[in-house]
């Protein structure tokens, strides 16, 4: 692979953060330059060099279900840009939820986007736990036992230009059980509320949208 030929798009705001450690992880081994898209204030010269490039990796957060609209604004002006052949694209996606299926919403866009635009889809690698981690090493996460050689796995697929199926990321992380999600919820509840009495709001107060109007 020609590193010129490469290129790692972040699309995390986050320089330090969890999709900027996956997507260095992957540059050591593939070589490239890795962009930081929410820096960017045109998106007219990283248009061309996708073009230009035999391989895209993509690597962002999951915001609520998806990636963040700055790179679905990529996509779309990348799609109405046109001039792609055969550019061979893979995306990384994590989010803060121990889910898969919450964040893979993500990578449905990029395969659409290929598969519409003269691309193809090489696949892609869904990671839950990606707050927890917060850009610290893979070796980290709650599942590094299991996701630690699969993302090695995944990062070999892109050197060698061949396609990463989703049972590659799927097998890596069982999601917690009821009891845990239980104790997950209740914790993550904990924390808004007292975030919400923090900034001097009662967390109990009705929803101010559905507040019953008083006379002004
Ligand atoms: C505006 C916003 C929306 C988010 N929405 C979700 C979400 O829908 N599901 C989820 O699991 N995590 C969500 N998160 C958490 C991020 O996906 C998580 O913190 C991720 O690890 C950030 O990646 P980064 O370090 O690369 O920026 C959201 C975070 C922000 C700031």
């Amino acid at each position: 692979m020609n590193k010129a030929d490469i290129i790692l798009i972040c699309a995390s705001p986050r320089p330090k953060g969890t999709s900027a450690m996956l997507l260095e992880r992957i540059r050591a081994v593939t070589g490239g330059e890795v962009i930081f898209l929410p820096q960017k204030d045109s998106l007219d010269d990283l248009i061309l060099a996708m073009q230009e490039a035999t391989t895209i990796i993509i690597s962002g957060p999951c915001y609520i279900n998806t990636y963040p609209a700055r790179l679905i604004e990529l996509l779309e002006t990348a799609a109405s840009a046109g001039g792609f052949s055969g550019q061979k694209l893979y995306g990384v996606i994590n989010g803060g939820m121990p889910y898969i299926h919450t964040h893979r919403h993500g990578l449905l866009c990029l395969q659409l986007f290929a598969e519409r635009n003269h691309l193809l889809w090489q696949g892609g690698f869904v990671l839950g736990c990606g707050a927890m981690l917060d850009g610290k090493p893979l070796e980290k996460h709650m599942n590094r036992k299991t996701v630690v050689p699969a993302f090695a796995q995944f990062i070999l697929h892109i050197k060698e230009g061949t396609p990463s199926s989703d049972s590659l990321y799927e097998q890596a992380q069982s999601p917690p059980g009821k009891l845990m999600t239980r104790i997950f919820a209740s914790l993550l509840t904990f924390m808004v509320e007292k975030h919400i009495k923090k900034c001097g709001h009662d967390p109990k107060a009705p929803n101010w949208y559905l507040r019953e109007q008083g006379p002004d």
